[in-house]
């Protein structure tokens, strides 16, 4: 479903939030979707001089997540020198949330104006070489939710009633993070990622069907999300955290709590990777 109304609202509260706090939004900041466990990120945020954070909960429509390693606020800052609007915390369809709850944050940023938008998660690997901890850059994905953003009625001004997703990841985004993780030399995996409903965990049949259909990375966010942000015109760069393997031939029961406290690690390497790329993705969107 589309919302333009309900997002108009959420827009001018934040945008008024914002304002209240003295964020700059002379320039569009780039967006940054931050996922479970991956929060901390929000620290280097918060710490700089001049952030504003803005809870959900004073934003009308803006569903506050119900899991618990989710905060559920926006937080205006500097990342690298680089204004950065960040959304601590989603929804999920497993909690029972609507797809328009889920992309109410992104539509919520495209309607700030904000052109360039990270996404990040937590995701299982399925490719046998992915090590857990490590992190993939998505280079496609599917979306296997069973449901999109975009059914009913298309809101001219989101975008088009049949938007392209032969790219849904944007290359040149891509190219520059695959860059900077070399700098730094940082193990950055690219591969697809495939988003399922939730919130059970995959059986061993699912796994090996997934990676039959080519996926490389299983999660239970995102690709909702990116195609809203596609509607949008929105320029994407998708990061995963690999917190478990996921392997058909020697399944192994992944708890939350070592889900959030390995994504808390790949976090480190995720919040390194973001200040190397994050200078040159604001210039290349012509932002920051
Ligand atoms: N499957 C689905 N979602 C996930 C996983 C997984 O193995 N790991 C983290 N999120």
């Amino acid at each position: 479903m589309q919302n333009p109304q309900e997002v108009q609202h959420a827009v001018a509260a934040l945008r008024s939030a914002l304002a209240r706090g003295k964020a700059d939004l002379s320039r569009p900041p780039v967006g940054l979707v931050l996922g479970t466990g991956l929060s901390r990120i929000a620290g280097a945020l918060l710490e700089g001089a001049g952030s504003v954070r803005v809870p959900f909960a004073g934003l009308p429509g803006m569903p506050r997540p119900g899991v618990d390693s989710h905060e559920g606020a926006f937080v205006w800052g500097r990342l690298a020198g680089v204004p950065v609007l960040a959304q601590l915390g989603r929804c999920h369809l497993y909690e029972g949330r609507t797809p328009a709850e889920v992309c109410m944050g992104v539509r919520v940023m495209a309607g700030l104006g904000i052109r360039a938008l990270v996404i990040t998660n937590a995701a299982g690997a399925l490719d046998p070489l992915f090590e857990s901890g490590s992190l993939m850059c998505m280079s496609d994905m599917i979306n296997h939710t069973g449901v999109s953003p975009l059914t009913g009625p298309n809101c001219d001004g989101f975008g088009e009633r049949f938007p392209d997703m032969s790219a849904p990841f944007d290359a040149g985004f891509r190219r520059l993070a695959r860059d900077a993780a070399l700098r730094l030399g940082l193990r950055l995996e690219q591969g697809v990622y495939i988003g399922v409903h939730g919130p059970e965990m995959e059986t061993a049949a699912e796994t090996r069907m997934y990676r039959q259909w080519g996926a490389d990375a299983v999660g239970m966010s995102t690709v909702l999300e990116v195609i809203a942000a596609r509607h949008r015109g929105m320029r994407v760069l998708g990061i995963s955290c690999l917190t478990n393997k996921n392997l058909p031939d020697c399944m192994a029961p992944a708890p939350l709590d070592e889900v959030i406290a390995v994504a808390g690690r790949a976090g480190e390497s995720l919040g390194r990777l973001l200040e190397a790329v994050l200078p040159e993705l604001a210039a290349a969107a012509g932002e920051g």
